[in-house]
């Protein structure tokens, strides 16, 4: 079932009293953030998880005050790990708020103490012997480390009393649309992720078991990037996540193929430039520039293909993909001829 998508102009409340305060630059690889707002005991705390990269800055201090009116006070910062993309906007967020707290792992605090945060106000998650943080509102998260995922200190949040579980980088993706929230399609772009930041499936597994174990309740998997995963699709996800071989998983084509598929690619251009029109082999090649945001598949040299990034068969994809959004109809047949002539011809 296709879901409906909330606007993501403003912020998003995707449990009770947890928002999405991220941006959307309508990139490949976008960001979130989330504000956990706790009341009880006649007190609030305001968390604010993963703050995020600084150009995002305006856009969740902006959201963060739509929820929390003018002069709001945010008590404690989370940190799944010590990426820029996921901290920097701790400092910032530190300097409005001077008893800003901060929790993460020792690990991660090693390495983020260096982007300038108070040492004071820093708390290990490894000084929580429970496992669990409690709030003064009387509400409860449990700690879910996820060593190697990517990070060796990267640590899983679980929201017990909204079942909410925030993963960092697990189950983030790049996306093809701008929308919050996961459908099926999703897994392209949650696949290539993964399969370039993180080093072993066994890193995989092991969160991806400890989250079945720990969170067996969850409703929604919160990540860092890309959207959010709803109950409906969450097996569907944890089952093929934790199947994935990434990083030294993959093994290392051989170099006569990856030679073979780069010289098929060059020919296809050089027959299409000769045999129907130079004009597409520009588009063709910017289309495969990356929007900044995540690496480029395709390194290009005097307009034509250098070496790949991506695996045979994503680079394979894409190039069979962006070929075909750019040739007209009339062209199409012609192209598809010149394809087969030209695999063909380089064994593949
Ligand atoms: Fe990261
Ligand atoms: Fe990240």
């Amino acid at each position: 079932m296709v879901q409906t998508q909330p606007d993501y102009s403003g912020p998003v409340e995707i449990a009770k009293d947890i928002y999405w305060v991220g941006n959307r630059n309508e990139k490949d690889f976008e960001s979130n953030a989330y504000l956990r707002v706790f009341k009880g005991n006649g007190k609030q705390f305001n968390l604010l998880i993963d703050p995020g990269p600084s150009p995002d800055f305006n856009a969740i201090a902006n959201k963060i005050e739509q929820v929390l009116g003018a002069d709001y006070q945010l008590d404690l910062v989370y940190l799944n790990h010590q990426d820029p993309d996921v901290c920097i906007n701790t400092v910032y967020f530190q300097r409005h708020f001077p008893k800003l707290q901060i929790v993460t792992s020792e690990d991660t605090w090693r390495l983020v103490r260096y982007y300038g945060l108070k040492e004071k106000q820093f708390i290990a998650t490894e000084n929580f012997k429970t496992g669990r943080i409690k709030v003064k509102t009387g509400h409860q998260l449990r700690l879910i480390p996820t060593p190697y995922a990517h990070f060796r200190g990267a640590c899983a949040l679980f929201d017990e009393e909204q079942k909410v579980l925030f993963t960092g980088d697990l189950f983030g993706g790049l996306s093809e649309t701008a929308d919050l929230y996961a459908e099926k399609d999703y897994w392209t772009g949650m696949k290539t992720f993964h399969e370039i930041y993180m080093p072993t499936n066994l890193a995989l597994q092991k969160a991806v078991a400890d989250f079945r174990q720990q969170a067996s309740d969850m409703q929604i998997i919160a990540s860092q990037h890309g959207k959010i995963i709803r109950r409906e699709l969450m097996e569907y996800f944890m089952s093929k996540l934790e199947k994935l071989p990434v990083g030294l998983d993959l093994k290392s084509e051989s170099r006569l193929v990856v030679e073979n598929h780069i010289k098929a690619f060059n020919d296809i251009l050089d027959r299409i430039e000769k045999d129907i029109t130079p004009e597409i082999i520009p588009k063709v090649l910017q289309s495969f520039k990356s929007d900044g945001s995540f690496p480029n598949t395709f390194v290009i040299k005097n307009s034509r293909i250098y070496s790949l990034k991506a695996s045979i068969k994503d680079s394979f994809k894409i190039f069979a993909t962006e070929l075909c959004h750019i040739v007209n109809s009339e062209q199409k047949p012609q192209v598809k001829h010149i394809v087969i002539d030209c695999l063909g011809d380089w064994n593949i």
